[in-house]
Protein backbone atom coordinates (compact mmCIF):
# COMPACT_ATOMS: atom_id res chain seq x y z
CA UNK A 1 0.00 0.00 0.00
CA UNK A 2 1.78 3.15 -1.08
CA UNK A 3 1.15 6.69 0.88
CA UNK A 4 1.10 10.28 -0.53
CA UNK A 5 3.84 12.34 -0.20
CA UNK A 6 2.68 15.99 0.60
CA UNK A 7 4.80 19.15 -0.79
CA UNK A 8 3.88 22.38 1.23
CA UNK A 9 4.83 26.30 1.60
CA UNK A 10 6.44 26.73 5.55
CA UNK A 11 6.18 30.74 5.29
CA UNK A 12 3.81 33.06 3.68
CA UNK A 13 3.54 31.54 0.13
CA UNK A 14 5.38 31.85 -2.63
CA UNK A 15 8.70 29.88 -1.15
CA UNK A 16 8.81 28.16 -4.56
CA UNK A 17 6.47 25.09 -4.31
CA UNK A 18 5.94 25.15 -8.24
CA UNK A 19 9.65 24.92 -9.20
CA UNK A 20 10.31 21.85 -6.57
CA UNK A 21 7.17 20.15 -7.71
CA UNK A 22 8.20 19.87 -11.63
CA UNK A 23 11.50 19.12 -10.44
CA UNK A 24 10.05 16.19 -8.36
CA UNK A 25 7.63 15.04 -10.71
CA UNK A 26 9.67 12.65 -12.28
CA UNK A 27 9.65 10.15 -9.09
CA UNK A 28 5.74 10.78 -9.08
CA UNK A 29 2.65 9.00 -11.46
CA UNK A 30 0.27 11.85 -10.31
CA UNK A 31 0.43 15.38 -8.80
CA UNK A 32 -2.70 16.67 -6.96
CA UNK A 33 -3.89 19.84 -5.75
CA UNK A 34 -5.63 19.72 -2.35
CA UNK A 35 -7.14 23.67 -1.79
CA UNK A 36 -6.41 26.44 -2.61
CA UNK A 37 -6.99 28.24 -6.15
CA UNK A 38 -6.31 30.64 -8.48
CA UNK A 39 -4.56 32.70 -5.46
CA UNK A 40 -1.75 30.61 -6.11
CA UNK A 41 0.97 31.59 -8.37
CA UNK A 42 3.78 28.41 -9.08
CA UNK A 43 6.47 29.28 -11.32
CA UNK A 44 8.58 26.88 -13.34
CA UNK A 45 11.43 27.76 -14.75
CA UNK A 46 13.68 25.53 -17.36
CA UNK A 47 15.11 25.98 -20.72
CA UNK A 48 14.63 29.78 -21.06
CA UNK A 49 11.28 28.77 -20.70
CA UNK A 50 8.77 30.25 -17.79
CA UNK A 51 5.75 29.41 -16.63
CA UNK A 52 3.23 30.01 -13.94
CA UNK A 53 0.40 27.89 -12.99
CA UNK A 54 -2.53 29.03 -11.07
CA UNK A 55 -5.30 26.22 -11.05
CA UNK A 56 -3.41 23.78 -12.27
CA UNK A 57 -0.67 21.11 -10.54
CA UNK A 58 2.70 21.78 -11.13
CA UNK A 59 3.08 18.11 -12.91
CA UNK A 60 1.55 19.14 -15.98
CA UNK A 61 5.27 19.54 -17.42
CA UNK A 62 6.32 16.52 -17.02
CA UNK A 63 4.84 14.57 -20.11
CA UNK A 64 2.69 10.88 -18.24
CA UNK A 65 2.08 12.77 -15.28
CA UNK A 66 -1.63 12.53 -14.13
CA UNK A 67 -2.63 15.92 -12.87
CA UNK A 68 -5.30 16.36 -10.59
CA UNK A 69 -7.71 18.97 -9.10
CA UNK A 70 -8.59 17.84 -5.90
CA UNK A 71 -11.84 18.53 -3.95
CA UNK A 72 -10.89 20.90 -2.02
CA UNK A 73 -9.93 23.38 -4.51
CA UNK A 74 -11.72 25.70 -5.94
CA UNK A 75 -12.12 26.91 -9.79
CA UNK A 76 -12.22 29.65 -11.73
CA UNK A 77 -13.42 28.30 -15.04
CA UNK A 78 -11.99 31.22 -16.97
CA UNK A 79 -8.89 31.18 -15.47
CA UNK A 80 -8.46 27.83 -15.96
CA UNK A 81 -9.16 27.74 -19.62
CA UNK A 82 -6.56 30.59 -20.18
CA UNK A 83 -3.79 28.57 -18.16
CA UNK A 84 -4.49 25.42 -20.47
CA UNK A 85 -4.35 27.21 -23.32
CA UNK A 86 -1.14 29.15 -22.38
CA UNK A 87 0.45 26.03 -22.26
CA UNK A 88 -1.05 24.49 -25.40
CA UNK A 89 0.65 27.75 -27.28
CA UNK A 90 3.82 26.23 -25.61
CA UNK A 91 3.45 23.17 -26.68
CA UNK A 92 2.42 21.50 -24.31
CA UNK A 93 -1.13 19.58 -24.46
CA UNK A 94 -2.82 18.59 -21.82
CA UNK A 95 -5.37 15.81 -23.16
CA UNK A 96 -7.12 13.91 -20.99
CA UNK A 97 -3.82 13.93 -18.40
CA UNK A 98 -5.58 16.71 -16.80
CA UNK A 99 -8.46 15.49 -14.07
CA UNK A 100 -10.92 17.72 -11.68
CA UNK A 101 -12.80 16.82 -9.27
CA UNK A 102 -16.68 16.86 -9.01
CA UNK A 103 -16.45 18.32 -5.77
CA UNK A 104 -14.17 21.13 -6.11
CA UNK A 105 -16.38 24.40 -5.78
CA UNK A 106 -17.03 26.91 -8.64
CA UNK A 107 -16.06 30.69 -8.22
CA UNK A 108 -18.57 32.58 -9.79
CA UNK A 109 -17.91 35.96 -11.59
CA UNK A 110 -19.97 37.51 -8.69
CA UNK A 111 -17.50 35.54 -5.82
CA UNK A 112 -15.00 37.74 -7.73
CA UNK A 113 -17.05 41.20 -7.15
CA UNK A 114 -17.96 40.02 -3.65
CA UNK A 115 -14.37 39.71 -2.56
CA UNK A 116 -13.79 43.13 -4.30
CA UNK A 117 -16.39 44.61 -2.07
CA UNK A 118 -15.54 43.21 1.08
CA UNK A 119 -11.57 44.28 0.74
CA UNK A 120 -13.51 47.67 0.11
CA UNK A 121 -15.55 47.67 2.84
CA UNK A 122 -12.50 46.77 5.04
CA UNK A 123 -10.33 49.79 4.42
CA UNK A 124 -7.15 50.09 6.04
CA UNK A 125 -8.19 46.70 7.70
CA UNK A 126 -8.47 44.68 4.06
CA UNK A 127 -6.62 41.24 3.60
CA UNK A 128 -4.72 42.30 0.62
CA UNK A 129 -6.42 39.47 -0.95
CA UNK A 130 -5.73 38.39 -4.37
CA UNK A 131 -9.42 39.24 -5.70
CA UNK A 132 -9.65 35.91 -7.04
CA UNK A 133 -12.59 35.01 -4.92
CA UNK A 134 -11.47 32.95 -2.54
CA UNK A 135 -12.88 34.09 0.61
CA UNK A 136 -16.83 34.18 -0.39
CA UNK A 137 -16.30 30.70 -2.45
CA UNK A 138 -15.25 28.79 0.56
CA UNK A 139 -17.76 31.12 2.52
CA UNK A 140 -19.89 29.69 0.10
CA UNK A 141 -18.59 26.38 0.69
CA UNK A 142 -18.88 25.84 4.22
CA UNK A 143 -22.56 27.74 4.27
CA UNK A 144 -24.07 24.72 2.14
CA UNK A 145 -24.96 27.41 -1.28
CA UNK A 146 -21.97 26.37 -3.57
CA UNK A 147 -22.17 25.03 -6.95
CA UNK A 148 -19.34 22.40 -7.80
CA UNK A 149 -18.00 21.02 -10.71
CA UNK A 150 -20.20 17.59 -10.74
CA UNK A 151 -23.20 20.45 -10.80
CA UNK A 152 -21.95 21.63 -14.27
CA UNK A 153 -23.85 18.41 -15.55
CA UNK A 154 -26.78 18.77 -13.68
CA UNK A 155 -30.07 19.91 -15.31
CA UNK A 156 -30.57 22.50 -13.02
CA UNK A 157 -27.12 24.33 -12.74
CA UNK A 158 -28.54 27.52 -14.42
CA UNK A 159 -31.59 28.08 -11.88
CA UNK A 160 -28.74 27.07 -8.86
CA UNK A 161 -26.10 29.80 -10.61
CA UNK A 162 -28.78 32.41 -10.80
CA UNK A 163 -30.05 31.92 -7.41
CA UNK A 164 -26.58 32.39 -5.78
CA UNK A 165 -25.48 35.15 -8.43
CA UNK A 166 -28.62 37.17 -6.91
CA UNK A 167 -27.39 36.50 -3.88
CA UNK A 168 -24.26 37.64 -4.36
CA UNK A 169 -25.74 40.65 -5.73
CA UNK A 170 -27.77 41.60 -2.90
CA UNK A 171 -24.58 41.02 -0.82
CA UNK A 172 -22.91 43.39 -2.97
CA UNK A 173 -25.55 46.16 -2.52
CA UNK A 174 -25.83 45.91 1.13
CA UNK A 175 -22.08 46.52 1.44
CA UNK A 176 -23.36 49.72 -0.62
CA UNK A 177 -21.67 48.93 -3.82
CA UNK A 178 -22.98 49.44 -7.25
CA UNK A 179 -22.66 46.40 -9.80
CA UNK A 180 -22.86 49.63 -12.72
CA UNK A 181 -19.40 50.59 -14.09
CA UNK A 182 -17.96 47.29 -11.96
CA UNK A 183 -15.20 45.91 -13.48
CA UNK A 184 -13.41 42.56 -13.43
CA UNK A 185 -9.98 42.01 -14.94
CA UNK A 186 -10.34 45.26 -16.96
CA UNK A 187 -14.22 44.11 -18.26
CA UNK A 188 -18.00 44.98 -17.52
CA UNK A 189 -19.47 42.53 -15.63
CA UNK A 190 -21.78 41.27 -18.23
CA UNK A 191 -18.67 40.42 -20.79
CA UNK A 192 -16.66 38.61 -17.76
CA UNK A 193 -19.37 36.36 -16.91
CA UNK A 194 -19.86 35.39 -20.82
CA UNK A 195 -16.03 34.54 -20.22
CA UNK A 196 -16.91 32.74 -17.50
CA UNK A 197 -19.82 30.50 -19.00
CA UNK A 198 -17.17 29.95 -21.68
CA UNK A 199 -15.03 28.73 -19.83
CA UNK A 200 -17.22 26.31 -18.42
CA UNK A 201 -18.00 25.09 -21.58
CA UNK A 202 -14.44 24.60 -22.29
CA UNK A 203 -13.26 22.28 -19.17
CA UNK A 204 -15.92 20.10 -19.96
CA UNK A 205 -13.38 18.31 -22.29
CA UNK A 206 -11.39 17.21 -19.25
CA UNK A 207 -12.68 14.33 -17.32
CA UNK A 208 -14.66 14.94 -14.36
CA UNK A 209 -13.70 12.45 -11.41
CA UNK A 210 -14.16 11.15 -7.96
CA UNK A 211 -10.53 11.75 -7.40
CA UNK A 212 -10.79 10.32 -3.90
CA UNK A 213 -11.86 6.78 -5.27
CA UNK A 214 -8.94 7.63 -8.05
CA UNK A 215 -6.29 8.76 -5.95
CA UNK A 216 -6.80 6.04 -3.16
CA UNK A 217 -7.20 3.26 -6.04
CA UNK A 218 -4.25 4.59 -7.72
CA UNK A 219 -2.36 4.15 -4.21
CA UNK A 220 -3.65 0.79 -4.02
CA UNK A 221 -1.72 -0.33 -7.44
CA UNK A 222 1.39 1.13 -5.70
CA UNK A 223 1.46 4.56 -7.99
CA UNK A 224 3.42 7.57 -6.75
CA UNK A 225 1.15 10.54 -5.71
CA UNK A 226 2.24 13.81 -4.81
CA UNK A 227 0.08 16.44 -2.84
CA UNK A 228 0.92 19.70 -4.02
CA UNK A 229 0.27 22.77 -1.25
CA UNK A 230 -0.67 26.05 -2.23
CA UNK A 231 -0.11 29.25 -0.34
CA UNK A 232 2.32 28.85 2.80
CA UNK A 233 1.40 27.68 6.76
CA UNK A 234 1.29 31.21 7.74
CA UNK A 235 -1.74 31.47 5.79
CA UNK A 236 -3.40 28.94 7.27
CA UNK A 237 -7.22 29.98 8.22
CA UNK A 238 -6.77 27.95 11.91
CA UNK A 239 -2.88 28.19 12.43
CA UNK A 240 -2.35 31.40 9.87
CA UNK A 241 -1.86 35.39 11.02
CA UNK A 242 -5.80 35.69 11.31
CA UNK A 243 -7.67 37.31 9.91
CA UNK A 244 -4.68 38.25 7.36
CA UNK A 245 -5.02 34.55 6.27
CA UNK A 246 -6.22 32.07 2.97
CA UNK A 247 -9.51 30.92 3.21
CA UNK A 248 -8.19 27.08 3.49
CA UNK A 249 -6.36 24.41 5.41
CA UNK A 250 -2.67 24.78 3.82
CA UNK A 251 -0.81 22.54 6.45
CA UNK A 252 -0.34 18.80 6.00
CA UNK A 253 -4.11 18.00 7.28
CA UNK A 254 -5.75 19.59 4.65
CA UNK A 255 -4.64 17.03 2.41
CA UNK A 256 -6.79 14.36 3.93
CA UNK A 257 -10.36 16.53 3.58
CA UNK A 258 -8.85 17.91 0.21
CA UNK A 259 -8.01 14.72 -1.22
CA UNK A 260 -10.15 12.47 0.37
CA UNK A 261 -6.63 11.00 1.72
CA UNK A 262 -7.26 8.74 5.50
CA UNK A 263 -4.10 10.58 7.92
CA UNK A 264 -2.29 7.11 8.07
CA UNK A 265 -1.87 7.16 4.30
CA UNK A 266 0.29 9.94 4.85
CA UNK A 267 3.72 9.44 3.50
CA UNK A 268 7.12 12.12 3.24
CA UNK A 269 5.62 15.91 4.21
CA UNK A 270 8.53 17.55 2.10
CA UNK A 271 8.59 21.37 3.63
CA UNK A 272 9.85 24.38 1.55
CA UNK A 273 11.30 27.67 2.89
CA UNK A 274 13.40 30.37 1.57
CA UNK A 275 16.23 31.41 3.42
CA UNK A 276 14.67 34.30 4.40
CA UNK A 277 10.98 35.16 4.60
CA UNK A 278 8.48 37.08 2.13
CA UNK A 279 5.06 38.26 2.61
CA UNK A 280 2.21 39.95 0.00
CA UNK A 281 -1.04 41.23 1.56
CA UNK A 282 -1.37 42.74 5.10
CA UNK A 283 -0.95 41.60 8.46
CA UNK A 284 1.92 41.20 10.64
CA UNK A 285 5.78 39.73 9.56
CA UNK A 286 8.06 40.33 12.69
CA UNK A 287 11.30 39.88 10.84
CA UNK A 288 10.16 42.36 8.11
CA UNK A 289 13.19 45.07 7.12
CA UNK A 290 12.22 48.24 5.45
CA UNK A 291 15.93 49.32 4.76
CA UNK A 292 18.03 48.86 2.11
CA UNK A 293 18.57 45.29 2.91
CA UNK A 294 15.22 44.71 2.49
CA UNK A 295 15.05 46.01 -0.72
CA UNK A 296 18.14 44.20 -2.12
CA UNK A 297 16.21 40.99 -0.89
CA UNK A 298 13.87 42.12 -3.21
CA UNK A 299 15.52 42.92 -6.41
CA UNK A 300 17.81 39.54 -5.96
CA UNK A 301 15.30 37.80 -5.28
CA UNK A 302 12.76 39.30 -7.58
CA UNK A 303 10.27 39.50 -5.05
CA UNK A 304 6.84 40.61 -6.79
CA UNK A 305 4.05 38.27 -7.13
CA UNK A 306 3.24 35.64 -9.38
CA UNK A 307 -0.09 36.12 -9.23
CA UNK A 308 -0.97 39.82 -8.95
CA UNK A 309 2.75 41.34 -9.30
CA UNK A 310 2.49 43.49 -6.15
CA UNK A 311 6.00 43.94 -3.95
CA UNK A 312 6.55 41.58 -1.79
CA UNK A 313 7.36 42.43 1.43
CA UNK A 314 10.94 40.78 2.52
CA UNK A 315 12.44 40.08 5.74
CA UNK A 316 14.72 37.73 7.80
CA UNK A 317 14.40 34.02 8.67
CA UNK A 318 12.10 33.49 11.24
CA UNK A 319 12.72 30.50 12.96
CA UNK A 320 10.29 29.95 15.53
CA UNK A 321 7.12 30.57 12.35
CA UNK A 322 9.14 28.01 10.68
CA UNK A 323 9.40 25.32 13.81
CA UNK A 324 5.58 26.24 14.20
CA UNK A 325 4.69 25.08 10.62
CA UNK A 326 7.09 21.99 10.44
CA UNK A 327 4.90 21.02 13.94
CA UNK A 328 1.54 21.39 12.30
CA UNK A 329 2.54 19.59 9.17
CA UNK A 330 5.07 16.93 10.82
CA UNK A 331 7.39 17.62 8.03
CA UNK A 332 10.09 15.12 7.23
CA UNK A 333 11.90 16.98 4.83
CA UNK A 334 13.03 20.26 4.74
CA UNK A 335 13.83 22.25 1.48
CA UNK A 336 15.89 25.28 1.40
CA UNK A 337 15.16 28.23 -1.46
CA UNK A 338 16.60 30.93 -2.65
CA UNK A 339 20.17 30.83 -0.91
CA UNK A 340 21.55 32.25 -3.60
CA UNK A 341 20.24 35.30 -2.97
CA UNK A 342 22.22 36.39 -0.24
CA UNK A 343 25.41 35.18 -1.63
CA UNK A 344 26.90 38.68 -1.65
CA UNK A 345 25.66 39.23 1.97
CA UNK A 346 28.31 40.30 4.84
CA UNK A 347 26.26 39.38 8.03
CA UNK A 348 22.93 37.31 8.03
CA UNK A 349 20.06 37.24 10.62
CA UNK A 350 17.88 35.10 11.88
CA UNK A 351 14.81 35.10 14.69
CA UNK A 352 15.44 32.80 16.97
CA UNK A 353 13.04 33.88 19.91
CA UNK A 354 10.38 36.53 19.85
CA UNK A 355 10.34 39.72 23.34
CA UNK A 356 6.87 39.61 24.34
CA UNK A 357 5.15 41.45 27.66
CA UNK A 358 8.67 41.50 28.65
CA UNK A 359 9.54 37.69 28.12
CA UNK A 360 11.70 35.85 25.13
CA UNK A 361 9.54 33.50 23.90
CA UNK A 362 9.94 30.68 21.18
CA UNK A 363 5.87 30.28 20.82
CA UNK A 364 3.68 32.31 18.51
CA UNK A 365 1.34 34.07 21.35
CA UNK A 366 -2.06 34.54 20.04
CA UNK A 367 -1.52 38.54 19.86
CA UNK A 368 0.67 37.37 16.67
CA UNK A 369 -1.70 36.87 15.03
CA UNK A 370 -2.72 40.87 14.91
CA UNK A 371 0.04 42.23 16.88
CA UNK A 372 3.46 42.68 15.10
CA UNK A 373 6.13 40.23 17.58
CA UNK A 374 9.88 42.11 18.37
CA UNK A 375 12.11 39.41 17.19
CA UNK A 376 15.46 38.24 18.87
CA UNK A 377 18.16 38.14 16.34
CA UNK A 378 20.99 35.49 16.23
CA UNK A 379 23.88 37.15 13.79
CA UNK A 380 26.23 34.76 11.23
CA UNK A 381 28.40 35.42 8.57
CA UNK A 382 27.37 35.06 5.40
CA UNK A 383 29.22 32.92 2.98
CA UNK A 384 30.15 35.51 0.08
CA UNK A 385 30.34 32.80 -2.35
CA UNK A 386 28.24 30.67 -5.33
CA UNK A 387 27.37 27.46 -5.39
CA UNK A 388 26.86 27.83 -9.04
CA UNK A 389 30.95 28.47 -9.17
CA UNK A 390 31.42 25.77 -6.98
CA UNK A 391 29.38 23.13 -9.46
CA UNK A 392 31.81 24.06 -12.04
CA UNK A 393 35.22 23.25 -9.81
CA UNK A 394 33.64 19.96 -8.62
CA UNK A 395 33.73 18.08 -11.73
CA UNK A 396 37.20 17.02 -10.67
CA UNK A 397 35.62 16.42 -7.25
CA UNK A 398 37.85 19.25 -5.59
CA UNK A 399 35.71 21.15 -3.48
CA UNK A 400 32.30 20.54 -1.96
CA UNK A 401 29.29 22.06 -3.46
CA UNK A 402 28.04 23.71 -1.06
CA UNK A 403 30.06 27.08 0.87
CA UNK A 404 31.29 26.12 4.57
CA UNK A 405 29.64 29.33 5.72
CA UNK A 406 26.08 28.34 4.45
CA UNK A 407 26.44 24.51 5.55
CA UNK A 408 26.97 26.55 8.52
CA UNK A 409 23.33 28.68 8.17
CA UNK A 410 21.94 25.14 7.25
CA UNK A 411 22.97 23.42 10.57
CA UNK A 412 22.17 26.03 12.72
CA UNK A 413 18.83 25.82 11.33
CA UNK A 414 18.49 21.83 11.33
CA UNK A 415 19.03 22.48 14.83
CA UNK A 416 17.19 24.84 16.05
CA UNK A 417 14.31 23.42 13.90
CA UNK A 418 15.21 19.77 14.33
CA UNK A 419 14.43 18.07 10.86
CA UNK A 420 17.29 17.51 8.29
CA UNK A 421 17.57 19.63 4.97
CA UNK A 422 18.08 17.53 2.13
CA UNK A 423 16.90 19.42 -0.80
CA UNK A 424 18.83 22.98 -1.39
CA UNK A 425 18.01 25.73 -4.48
CA UNK A 426 20.36 28.21 -5.51
CA UNK A 427 18.40 29.45 -8.59
CA UNK A 428 14.92 29.22 -10.55
CA UNK A 429 16.09 26.24 -12.97
CA UNK A 430 14.55 22.93 -12.54
CA UNK A 431 18.27 21.97 -12.43
CA UNK A 432 19.50 24.35 -10.33
CA UNK A 433 19.55 22.38 -7.09
CA UNK A 434 21.98 20.15 -4.74
CA UNK A 435 20.45 17.08 -2.79
CA UNK A 436 22.23 17.01 0.58
P1 LIG B 1 5.41 29.27 -5.26
O1 LIG B 1 4.14 30.05 -5.20
O2 LIG B 1 5.77 28.67 -3.94
O3 LIG B 1 5.43 28.25 -6.36
O4 LIG B 1 6.57 30.33 -5.58
P2 LIG B 1 6.51 31.50 -6.69
O5 LIG B 1 6.62 30.89 -8.03
O6 LIG B 1 5.35 32.40 -6.43
O7 LIG B 1 7.78 32.34 -6.30
C1 LIG B 1 9.05 31.77 -6.26
C2 LIG B 1 9.97 32.56 -7.22
O8 LIG B 1 11.31 32.27 -6.94
C3 LIG B 1 9.75 32.17 -8.67
O9 LIG B 1 9.98 33.30 -9.47
C4 LIG B 1 10.82 31.12 -8.91
O10 LIG B 1 11.22 31.03 -10.26
C5 LIG B 1 11.94 31.65 -8.07
N1 LIG B 1 12.84 30.64 -7.47
C6 LIG B 1 12.56 29.39 -7.01
N2 LIG B 1 13.63 28.85 -6.44
C7 LIG B 1 14.63 29.75 -6.54
C8 LIG B 1 15.99 29.78 -6.08
O11 LIG B 1 16.50 28.86 -5.45
N3 LIG B 1 16.69 30.92 -6.36
C9 LIG B 1 16.16 31.98 -7.02
N4 LIG B 1 16.92 33.04 -7.24
N5 LIG B 1 14.90 31.98 -7.46
C10 LIG B 1 14.13 30.89 -7.19
P1 LIG C 1 1.20 30.62 -3.61
O1 LIG C 1 0.54 29.28 -3.76
C1 LIG C 1 1.49 34.34 -1.37
C2 LIG C 1 -2.21 35.91 0.40
C3 LIG C 1 -2.75 37.19 -0.17
C4 LIG C 1 -3.47 37.75 1.03
C5 LIG C 1 -4.03 36.52 1.71
C6 LIG C 1 -5.48 36.21 1.33
O2 LIG C 1 1.66 31.24 -4.86
O3 LIG C 1 2.24 30.55 -2.55
P2 LIG C 1 -6.73 35.31 -0.82
O4 LIG C 1 -6.68 35.74 -2.25
O5 LIG C 1 -6.34 33.89 -0.60
O6 LIG C 1 -8.03 35.63 -0.17
O7 LIG C 1 -5.63 36.21 -0.08
O8 LIG C 1 -3.21 35.44 1.30
N1 LIG C 1 -1.97 34.83 -0.59
C7 LIG C 1 -0.77 34.46 -1.03
N2 LIG C 1 0.45 34.97 -0.77
N3 LIG C 1 1.37 33.26 -2.16
C8 LIG C 1 0.15 32.72 -2.40
O9 LIG C 1 0.00 31.58 -3.08
C9 LIG C 1 -1.00 33.35 -1.86
N4 LIG C 1 -2.32 33.10 -1.93
C10 LIG C 1 -2.91 34.00 -1.14
O10 LIG C 1 -1.72 38.02 -0.62
O11 LIG C 1 -2.54 38.32 1.92
MG1 LIG D 1 3.40 31.96 -5.67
Amino acid sequence: MNKIDILLGLQWGDEGKGKVVDALTPNYDIVARFQGGPNAGHTIEFEGKKFVLHNIPSGVLTPGCVNIIGNGVIIEPHILKGEVEGLKQAGFSLGKTLMISNRAHLILPTHRALDAANEKALGKMKIGSTLKGIGPTYTDKTARKGLRIGDIAMGDFMAKYEKLKQAHLQQIASLGFDMNGFQLDGMDFADYEKLWFEGVDYIRQFPFIDSEYYINEALDQGKKVLAEGAQGSMLDVDFGSYPFVTSSNVIAAGVCNGLGIAPNRIGKVYGIFKAYCTRVGTGPFPTELFDATGETLRQNGHEFGATTGRPRRCGWLDLPALKYAVMLSGVTDLMMMKSDVMDEFETIKVATAYRYNGQETQHLPFAACTETMEPVYAELPGWREKIEDRRQETEDGRKKMIPERLEEYIEFIENYVGVPIKFVSYGPDRTQNIIR
